[in-house]
């Protein structure tokens, strides 16, 4: 990863800007008529939208988006034009709307594998270990990065209510078109709220001319013609966490896997290493073994750390610290990083010592095996989502051992900022319903935490 955190922030440019105006000019247009079909009820719409603009700029520095081939001679066009997008247009995206399944609610509807990823075999692929994920549609630009980092499968639920579909299967198409590492790496499955399926395009959108390299404002350009009243309403929609964590854990068709939130970044090789220790470790080890990847935040404004020896200078700066520290310390503290930014050195990934000190809230980043306890899907919105998990794991007998020197970051310090008020009472909500699942715990491993 030799790219700028701050890359992924910057302003946008003035070409992105003259992409932004001819996609609004045109879905003007579209958002009409989403609205009229969506809101009449119809299943069908259509959608265009070309973009002209003179200053097409190529993609000059090699190695510097991480997901793009490194090797020159491989890398694909960096612009995407009207035949390029009539060989791949979503050819690889299945989706029938009677075929999903519901979770055992009936609130949401799941499909998985609406989009594989193609088998590009290459030598350094890691076959044993699956990096699961998941993410709301604005943030899967994220896995441009995520994919870059991760030489190994990838198995992403994305959250697609209503129009959002659409866009995330024109993003979803643009990003493998761009990104041979989110082509060949990535599986996609989507839930939605049943009350609000997708609506069904007729005709695929066509995206014309806008570079790779603009990945992030294409997004974003897609997002803002999403209908005022659908973001409205989108706004308050719970995004139901749980759910999403255990689509793409049921994803992964591997011994080990690691859960993340889809703005976590692996270190670069961390799979490749795993692998290697994993099959090792499972020899050896119990099944009930958890190991913990620290984590850190990482300033905006720095180049993403891509070892330890890198990670423990910026630490040093004050330019990253463990996630969380400042926003809810009890996160990650039992991780003890200040224990392990002190370990002798090791070259090779090894599991350096026991977490001691579980406290209720940890929330680690951990790889294991596949067959860990679900995460309970009685919990949506915020709160009480991944910590109930790690409870349940503690419960269960699991021992958590945290890995050394590998890490993940999260790309940007964060700072406490006030939480919404619907945010907060969805808190309120979740802790009546944790005090429930505690005695559900409690009886089903039949022992006091
Ligand atoms: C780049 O790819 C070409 C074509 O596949 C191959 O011949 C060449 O050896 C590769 N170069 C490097 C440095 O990997
Ligand atoms: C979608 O699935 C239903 C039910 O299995 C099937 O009857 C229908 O033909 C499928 N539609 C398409 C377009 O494949
Ligand atoms: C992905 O593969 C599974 C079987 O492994 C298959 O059932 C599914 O239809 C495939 N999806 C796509 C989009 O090809
Ligand atoms: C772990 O052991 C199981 C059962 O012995 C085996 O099937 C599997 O391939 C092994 N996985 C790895 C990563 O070595
Ligand atoms: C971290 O490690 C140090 C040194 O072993 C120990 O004194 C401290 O209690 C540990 N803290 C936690 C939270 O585990």
């Amino acid at each position: 990863m030799s790219s700028q955190c701050a890359q992924r922030f910057r302003k946008t440019s003035f070409s992105t800007y003259l992409i932004a105006i001819s996609i609004l000019t045109c879905w003007n247009l579209v958002g009409f008529l989403i609205l009229q079909n969506h809101y009449s009820g119809e299943q069908r719409w259509t959608f265009n939208f070309f973009t002209e603009y003179n200053q097409v700029s190529q993609f000059t520095s090699p190695g510097h988006q991480p997901g793009l081939l490194k090797n020159q001679t491989e890398r694909r066009p960096l612009i995407i034009t009207k035949q390029d997008l009539e060989t791949f247009q979503y050819s690889t995206f299945i989706f029938n709307v009677s075929k999903g399944r519901l979770d055992s609610s009936k609130r949401y509807t799941i499909h998985d594998f609406v989009v594989n990823r193609t088998d590009c075999s290459h030598s350094s692929y890691s076959d044993s270990i699956c990096l699961a994920t998941q993410g709301s549609v604005d943030r899967l630009y994220w896995l441009v990065d995520v994919a870059g980092a991760w030489e190994g499968d990838i198995s992403v639920s994305v959250f697609v209510p209503d129009v959002e579909f659409s866009v995330a299967k024109v993003y979803i198409s643009f990003l493998r078109h761009c990104f041979v590492n989110v082509k060949c790496h990535v599986s996609f499955h989507i839930v939605y709220p049943t009350h609000m399926p997708p609506l069904i395009t007729s005709d695929a959108p066509t995206l014309n001319k806008l570079t790779c390299k603009a990945y992030k404002e294409v997004l974003e350009g897609l997002l803002k013609e999403r209908p005022d009243k659908f973001v409205k309403w989108r706004n308050k929609l719970l995004y139901p966490q749980n759910h999403m964590r255990n689509v793409a854990r049921d994803g992964c068709h591997t011994d080990y896997h690691l859960l993340t939130d889809i703005d976590i970044l692996p270190v670069p090789g961390l799979a490749g290493d795993l692998q290697k220790f994993l099959k090792k470790q499972n020899r050896t080890s119990s099944n009930k073994i958890a190991y913990v990847l620290p984590t850190y935040e990482v300033s905006a404004t720095v180049s993403l750390p891509t070892n330890k020896q890198t990670i423990l200078q910026l630490v040093s700066k004050g330019q990253a610290r463990p996630f969380h520290q400042v926003v809810f310390v009890h996160n990650q503290y039992a991780t003890n990083h200040s224990l392990w930014e002190k370990l002798p050195e090791s070259k090779v990934l090894r599991a350096a010592y026991p977490i001691t000190k579980y406290e209720f809230f940890y929330e680690p980043f951990y790889v294991s095996k596949m067959d860990i306890p679900r995460h309970d899907e009685r919990f949506i919105g915020y709160g009480f989502t991944r910590n109930t998990q790690v409870f349940e794991m503690i419960m269960a007998g699991y021992q958590f051992q945290v890995l050394d020197p590998v890490f993940a970051v999260h790309c940007g310090l964060q700072t406490r900022r006030g939480r919404s008020v619907w945010r907060e009472r969805q808190n309120v909500i979740n802790r009546k319903l944790f005090l429930r699942f505690k005695k559900d715990i409690i009886r089903k491993y039949s022992k006091q935490p």
